[in-house]
């Protein structure tokens, strides 16, 4: 197994890095084409910059829509490279990522589902059409610590577990931020020129809202995390702080509507103070504001009748549910 050194935000020359990576791109890539996914999220945001720096119209950007973003995702992130000159094409798939996930409940299997349809489905066939033989991805050490080590396994680690992309997938993965955590990458994200709001802004997973179902991802439960994922971003983005998250539980509970009593769904939120996402805190919210959070979800989505607040550290908790 390749040992990877670490690239501590401290120790990063933003510069030389930048330009270290855009010879190394530009040398891998030759004369042809590469292909890379945003998803908005810092780390893609960041290697889409890079990459463009390196290789400018031969790289090409797909936003994959899997349904499983959030609220008018795809074409807020469109919107927003455009405006760096950077075209992005949507492609639409929430078909094929439902039906890969349909009837699965362990959260292992739904990380698996995702990679394969998004790698082999989806990016295979981009392959074959924009005639690109490599894929830029913007994975970070953290996630292959965390793959390795048997935590979780990330949608986007595959040498580091055995697996060779050109066999599996038919093209070869490029991954220019693989020595850095998340604080590097922002770093980089800054020194690259791009707008605050796309390095600085929560970390959002690779699996997306599936990682904040549990249980089965259906278009109707993605629907309610969704809603309450909108509401918890814009009641906790005034705070400094990692990460936050609602998520939908698997288990029902008893309430109350009209004074009639209803088996309903509940949300547990969670918010994150860290650095690097390898240890975390929950943040000690005012509890007001955790009120305000649960009267708006059980005001704007009538299945759900119970609000919590996860009060457990990362070990022994995780950042995201599944
Ligand atoms: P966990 O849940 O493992 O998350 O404590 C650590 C950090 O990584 C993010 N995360 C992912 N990012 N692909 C990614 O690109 C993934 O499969 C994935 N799973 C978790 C998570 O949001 C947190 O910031």
């Amino acid at each position: 197994m390749i040992k990877i050194k670490e690239i501590k935000a401290a120790n990063i020359n933003v510069n030389k890095f930048i330009e270290d990576k855009v010879r190394d791109i530009r040398e891998s890539v030759g004369d042809g084409l590469a292909i890379n996914a945003l998803s908005g999220g810092v780390d893609s945001s960041v290697v889409t910059a890079l990459g463009h720096r390196a290789l400018g119209k031969r790289l090409k950007t797909y936003f994959i829509d899997n349904g499983i973003m959030r609220e008018n995702e795809p074409a807020k992130v469109a919107a927003a490279f455009k405006k760096l000159g950077i075209k992005v094409e949507i492609v639409p798939a929430s078909k094929a990522f439902f039906a890969a996930l349909k009837g699965i409940t362990d959260p292992e299997e739904k990380r698996e589902a995702i990679t394969q349809t998004f790698y082999k489905d989806i990016f295979g066939k981009l392959v074959v059409k924009s005639k690109a033989k490599y894929l830029l991805q913007g994975t970070i050490l953290t996630d292959v610590d965390e793959t390795v080590a048997g935590i979780k396994r990330q949608h986007n680690v595959f040498e580091q577990l055995g697996i060779d992309p050109q066999k599996a997938f038919g093209y070869k993965i490029l991954e220019p931020l693989i020595e850095l955590r998340k604080d590097g990458v922002r770093k980089v994200g800054r020194g690259l020129g791009l707008p605050e709001s796309m390095f600085d802004r929560i970390p959002f997973p690779g699996p997306a809202l599936a990682a904040r179902v549990i249980g089965e991802v259906t278009p109707a439960r993605v629907a309610l995390v969704r809603k309450a994922t909108a509401i918890t971003e814009e009641t906790l983005k005034k705070y400094k702080v990692f990460q936050y998250m609602a998520i939908l539980h698997e288990d029902r509970v008893t309430g109350m509507r009209n004074n009639k009593r209803v088996f309903g769904n509940q949300i547990e939120i969670r918010c994150w103070n860290s650095v690097d996402a390898r240890v975390a805190t929950p943040t000690r919210l005012p509890f007001d504001v955790l009120e305000g959070i649960a009267a708006k979800i059980t005001k704007a989505l009538p299945e759900v009748v119970s609000v919590t607040y996860n009060i457990t550290g990362k070990p022994t908790s995780t950042i995201e549910a599944v």
